[in-house]
């Protein structure tokens, strides 16, 4: 029988501060998460400098706790994996200088991981993966559709022009008065509303995989200030319903016409807005409808936003493949697919 791996995984690109201990990629022996949360809220989105200096606070406790709750001891480990992008550079330095530092002291390779390539594999905690496969990847900061031809292999075929769909669910937010991040909120209130506002679908039948939101955000401000300036109150259960409709149908047209075009096996649904409720469904009923045979698989819930685990699960094949980093392992805030790491 081949031997266990167990990977030490490190993530801190935005605001939360994560570490975990993955066993095969696909067991999590434990996975701590310190949310920054409530420092940024009254700033209504993530303070670059507030962030870098949580991760430091947080970055030893983290380690402790995930090593601990794993019981497991640095001897026991195979490798370190850490985040080095994309994200934000001050948040990037500090996993990235905590991992290299372990790594270091303890004579263990150093696994670099994309942070959305991390995003994918979260997906492999409810099943195996198959390939040919395709991710819609959709989050705070990135909204992609990315084609593996096999394990390992990345290309993005489609992504978003101006604005990320959980960039324009948080600026919505805003307008509503939603604290950040305001995803969760606007998709419940969504399923008490109907889509009587019809926003714009934009790009919806353009003939390629790209994605646009800024038109949707701006005609869904311009309601809002319009609305206010005659003194009247709209429904903020409708509003939030014709907002998540508009996104819906785009990621779910998009992602349809790729499958057109790129013959997969299996469809990975992964990122923070992955939670979506109305996305999850959405997809789930128009796969079975237009295309039967491509399985799907929805990362759970609870790994949808960022978590070192899924680096963990990522880590395990970037391993094996024979990814390593060197002491001069820099954070890359602006990284992107493919991924090609090796030295
Ligand atoms: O992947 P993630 O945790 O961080 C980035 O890598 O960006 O994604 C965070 C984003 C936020 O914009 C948040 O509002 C959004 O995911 N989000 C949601 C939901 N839950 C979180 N968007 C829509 N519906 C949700 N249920
Ligand atoms: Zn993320």
């Amino acid at each position: 029988m081949a031997k266990d791996t167990l990977i030490l995984a490190f993530e801190s690109s935005c605001d939360e501060t994560s570490v975990a201990v993955v066993k095969n990629g696909v067991e999590i022996l434990s996975n701590i998460v310190a949310t920054q949360i409530q420092s940024h809220q009254r700033f209504g989105g993530v303070v670059p400098e507030v962030a870098s200096r949580h991760h430091i606070e947080w970055i030893t406790r983290c380690i402790h706790q995930a090593l601990e709750t794993a019981q497991v001891d640095y001897q026991d480990l195979d490798a370190v994996a850490v985040t080095y992008g994309p994200g934000l550079v001050g948040s990037l330095l500090i996993g990235v200088t905590a991992a290299k530092t372990v790594a270091w002291a303890h004579h263990l390779p150093l696994v670099p991981i994309n942070h959305m390539e991390g995003h994918i594999y979260a997906a492999r905690f409810v099943g195996e993966f198959q390939f040919p496969q395709m991710a819609l990847l959709v989050s705070g900061g990135h909204t992609e559709l990315v084609y593996m031809p096999s394990e390992h292999e990345y290309e993005i075929i489609g992504e978003t022009r101006d604005d990320a769909a959980g960039e324009a669910y948080d600026k919505i937010g805003r307008v509503l008065g939603v604290n950040y991040p305001a995803g969760k909120t606007i998709d419940e209130w969504a399923h008490q509303g109907q889509d009587t506002f019809h926003f714009p679908r934009a790009m919806e039948k353009e003939a390629n995989l790209d994605f646009s939101f800024s038109g949707l955000k701006s005609a869904f401000i311009n309601t809002c200030h319009n609305a206010d300036q005659r003194g009247e109150q709209l429904n903020k259960y409708d509003l939030a319903a014709s907002f998540q409709q508009s996104v819906v149908d785009v990621l779910t047209e998009k992602t349809l016409r790729a499958l057109g075009e790129y013959p997969v096996k299996q469809l990975i649904l992964a990122g923070g807005v992955a939670a979506n409720q109305g996305l999850r469904e959405r997809l789930k009923n128009e796969m079975h409808k237009n295309f039967p045979d491509v399985t799907m698989l929805q990362a759970p819930l609870k790994y949808c936003g960022d978590n070192a685990a899924m680096i963990g699960a990522a880590a395990e094949v970037a391993y094996r493949h024979g990814d390593r980093a060197g002491n001069d392992l820099n954070a890359v805030p602006g990284l992107s697919f493919p991924v090609n790491k090796k030295e």
